[in-house]
């Protein structure tokens, strides 16, 4: 259910920004403004404020100031606090040279006890990464996870996103910090795709599939006892245009 976003109807201008930037259908156009519809469950990601040129979009609980935050003037924040998942790519592939470049530049994450034990696989064309997905709707059946399949079928691919690209991480299950190591890299490699101009959306069900299904794996070439841990789904971004850096919750803090 959807509670907390609104739209300020005498400010929208009917420009569809926050329909196509919303991945679960939260808002679409009636009558040429944007409308909430309170049945669709809402992730609170607020890329609907983050793409609406008008600022129309409200938030219960927040002033317009606190909704839609500065733009950082600092280039490496403006970078940290733009960075936004994106699910609706472009079907050209990125090319290898500059994906080398960003995995070579992720390496210089940092990594317990220096080990760099991660490996990439990454999957090249959308035929290839299209393929996946009725191997992880298998997956989503079995494991408690139908959603993923009645999201599929309102055009909401949650899945890969319909990139035409996926960075998997594995890693050695003697790695010293298995997890941590490929979430350092892939998150310093997804900000320097931002930087490339190229934009991403961290594939958790995919992830999750490619560790637990044997077909997958062998799809991939994943060696055996590898932990997948992290899964990047990457290309140029196609409908999300985000203009503005909208509220996120402050850090929970205890100082001591
Ligand atoms: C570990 C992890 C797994 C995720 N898995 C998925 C996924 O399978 N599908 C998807 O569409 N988004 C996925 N996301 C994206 C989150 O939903 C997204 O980061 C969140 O809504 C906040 O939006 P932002 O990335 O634009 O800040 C995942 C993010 C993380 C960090």
């Amino acid at each position: 259910m959807s509670k907390k976003v609104g739209v300020d109807l005498a400010r929208c201008v009917g420009c569809g920004a926050c329909v196509a930037a919303c991945p679960l259908g939260v808002l679409s156009l009636e009558e040429g403004k944007a409308a909430v519809n309170p049945r669709r469950h809402c992730l609170e990601c607020l890329h609907c404020a983050a793409a609406c040129p008008a600022r129309a979009i409200t938030w219960e609980g927040l002033t317009e100031g606190e909704l839609y935050a500065p733009m950082p003037e600092d280039e490496v924040e403006r970078l940290v606090r733009t960075r936004r998942s994106t699910r609706h790519f472009r079907p050209d592939c990125p090319d290898r040279a500059l994906l080398r470049r960003v995995l070579d530049g992720a390496e210089y994450a940092p990594s317990g006890k220096n080990e760099h034990l991660n490996r990439w696989t990454v999957v090249l064309g959308k035929e290839k990464t299209d393929a996946l997905i009725p191997h992880v709707l298998a997956w989503g059946e079995a494991n408690g996870r139908p959603e993923l399949k009645i999201q599929l079928g309102r055009g909401q691919n949650m899945i890969t996103c319909n990139a035409p690209c996926a960075i998997v991480g594995h890693i050695p299950a003697g790695a010293s910090n298995p997890e941590l190591d490929v979430a350092i890299a892939m998150a310093t490699a997804e900000l320097l795709l931002c930087r490339a101009g190229l934009s991403a959306c961290w594939g958790g069900y995919l992830r999750r599939a490619i560790q637990a299904a044997p077909e997958l794996r062998q799809l991939l070439d994943i060696p055996e006892g590898n932990v997948v841990t992290g899964v990047l789904l990457v290309g140029w971004a196609d409908r999300e245009r985000y203009v503005n850096v909208p509220w996120r919750k402050p850090a929970d803090i205890t100082w001591v």
